[in-house]
């Protein structure tokens, strides 16, 4: 009997949808990428509307839709929160209240409306959505699980098992204590916008000091063996209030937060050294209290805080467990896939086989067009370009375009599921060049960023060019740059302050090694993408260097691109040089005046 099952997450932050059918992942999107708007909460109609038309089914033929939360417990932790506190946090109580009333607690019959659907509708636990979307899809028969973010129902974070087809929760942090949430509140505190800015917050780490680290540990956080924490709340305001951190805890660091357009100091960035080593701290303790309660050898990560690249490389590192799986939709977006999997494994009791790779397939997973569609698009907009016969051609052309030090737009195949480009919706650049990361940064991205580019390397050379032995398909692993390509700073370059490091040249590939010599890396494999990889093949045969700049097809503020009209408008309003979709190459001096009102400038925040 056949199972088609479709999973929604939405109405917190990055809704999404996904189809799985007998098992398989049969695709998934996140609506922000159909509605342009970054991190769109709302229900995920055009992400389910997708799913269901590449299913090639329609709304009669699902077997289940399903939430990846539980409104109604949910919403008791809010009341919970607010009684424990009142009459505190009755200003953000009144704001929260219409949307439950009105939508969230409601959610079955909206489900049911929206879609015209009269099946059941389930509902499986926050990080029981995370844990699933971990561990079924990874290459493992047996794992421990850790899932680990801001809040879902109660839990803060948990420890599971996994093992076949099923998967059982072993031990849970609840809320208001969240790791989650303490990085949110230094992400607010030094000045960065909350539940997108984390990444920001870990990218600015290595330029400071971490000597905060005592202070957190002596006033915020006890932190016991088995990674368990109490916070100290009278530092933090998220349980009742419309900000993360309150006045006690601007007298703890010596001033008030940073306001977001005010210049980064020495302050933020030891803050985030700070906290980035806690978080790392934490994490580790919650790792070794995962393989003491499971014995497990392999380990499988979710939940926002997945995200942190550097904390997973120490993971990795730390050889607590034989062998790392971590879902590249690790945020919760990615719940709507692991409540979907729930369902077929756990409520329709299906089978579980592994193979040897895992069942993400690359997380390809979202739309594509073809090169018709495109070509159509092309002529209706009066667009023109070069059509290539073959790929080899293709390939070859780019990789020079690269070695020329240009920025190419690339277009291909189908949109990948999670916040990482990881070859389909990317913008790509040479390593090697000295002058790549500014370039891309203010030219393109319209940022002054302190973070570097994450490369693409061709799996097959990555142990050569980074101290990685293992693959990172999904970019979620931070690895040094190998000894031997690295450059040593001047001991004048060592005086530098803080963000004038920025511009030393620290290796053979500078645009992606970070001041700490640190790569956030994607290695690239020909079975799940052979046409990023036949690029890079050429690209390796031209320079001796497998590695390029990898970084995601959208400007500052907006998601990553969608369609061809989406690239298209991206391509012509920075500074990109080429753009590449499908077999169509474009060259920006050959195009016509691009009529754009401007507007898009204030939507994405960039004046
Ligand atoms: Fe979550």
């Amino acid at each position: 009997m056949s199972h088609t099952i479709l999973g929604i997450s939405a109405y917190y932050h990055d809704s999404a949808a996904c189809i799985v059918r007998n098992g398989e992942i049969v695709a998934a999107a996140q609506e922000e990428r159909f509605t342009r708007k970054k991190h769109d909460q709302n229900f995920p109609s055009h992400a389910i509307q997708y799913c269901i038309k590449e299913a090639r089914c329609s709304v009669a033929d699902l077997d289940a839709v399903v939430f990846y939360d539980k409104p109604f417990l949910k919403f008791n932790r809010l009341l919970e929160t607010y009684l424990t506190f009142a009459p505190k946090g009755f200003r953000s109580f009144m704001i929260s209240m219409p949307i439950w009333l009105k939508e969230k607690l409601w959610l079955s019959d909206i489900i049911s409306e929206e879609l015209h659907y009269d099946g059941k509708v389930l509902f499986t636990e926050h990080h029981e959505s995370h844990a699933a979307s971990a561990f079924f899809p990874s290459p493992y028969e047996r794992a421990a699980i850790v899932t680990i973010d801001g809040v879902g129902e109660y839990a803060t974070s948990s420890i599971a098992a996994g093992n076949g087809n099923t998967l059982k929760i072993l031990s849970e942090q609840h809320f208001p204590h969240s790791l989650g949430l303490l990085y949110s509140a230094f992400t607010y505190f030094t000045g960065f916008k909350v539940n997108s800015g984390e990444y920001k917050v870990m990218g600015l780490a290595p330029y400071g000091e971490p000597r905060f680290v005592r202070t957190i540990f002596d006033h915020l956080i006890d932190l016991r063996e088995d990674g368990s924490f109490t916070m100290n709340m009278e530092y933090f305001n998220y349980a009742v209030g419309l900000t993360m951190t309150n006045n006690r805890m601007s007298s703890l660091f010596g001033g008030p937060p940073r306001k977001p357009e005010a210049m980064l100091t020495q302050r933020e960035m030891d803050l985030a050294a700070s906290i980035q080593a806690v978080t790392e701290e934490v994490i580790m303790r919650i790792v070794r209290q995962a393989k003491k309660i499971t014995g497990e050898r392999n380990l499988c990560l979710a939940g926002g805080v997945a995200l942190n690249c550097v904390a997973n490389g120490k993971i990795y590192r730390s050889g607590i467990f034989d062998s790392l799986w971590i879902q590249p939709a690790a945020g919760d977006a990615g719940g709507a896939l692991g409540a979907a999997l729930t369902v077929y494994y756990h409520y329709f009791k299906q089978k579980r086989t592994t193979t040897v790779t895992d069942r993400q397939r690359g997380s390809y997973l979202g739309t594509q067009y073809s090169d018709t569609e495109i070509e159509q698009f092309l002529k209706i907009k009066n667009i023109r370009y070069v059509p290539f016969n073959n790929t080899p051609e293709l390939c070859e052309k780019v990789a020079e375009l690269l070695t020329q030090e240009k920025v190419v737009g690339w277009f291909q195949g189908r949109m990948e599921f999670g916040p990482r480009a990881l070859g389909n919706r990317s913008i790509l650049g040479d390593a090697r060049s000295s002058e790549m990361q500014k370039k891309m940064n203010l030219k393109i991205k319209f940022r002054e960023s302190f973070r570097p580019f994450a490369p693409a390397v061709l799996s097959e050379y990555a142990s050569e060019w980074f101290d990685l032995a293992c693959e990172s398909p999904y970019m979620l692993l931070v690895a040094d740059v190998v000894k031997n390509k690295q450059r040593m700073m001047t001991e004048g370059e060592r005086q530098l302050w803080g963000i004038e490091k920025l511009n030393i040249v620290r290796s053979s590939i500078p645009a992606v090694t970070h001041i700490d010599y640190s790569a956030r890396i994607q290695t690239v494999h020909r079975e799940t993408n052979p046409l990023f990889h036949q690029l890079l093949v050429n690209f390796y045969e031209k320079t001796g260097c497998p590695v390029i700049v990898n970084t995601s097809f959208n400007v500052r503020g907006e998601p990553i691109v969608e369609s061809p009209d989406d690239a298209y408008k991206c391509f012509m309003r920075t500074g990109m040089d080429f753009l590449v979709m499908g077999k169509y190459l474009l060259a920006k001096q050959d195009q016509p005046v691009f009529a754009d009102d401007g507007n898009w400038r204030k939507v994405y925040a960039l004046d």
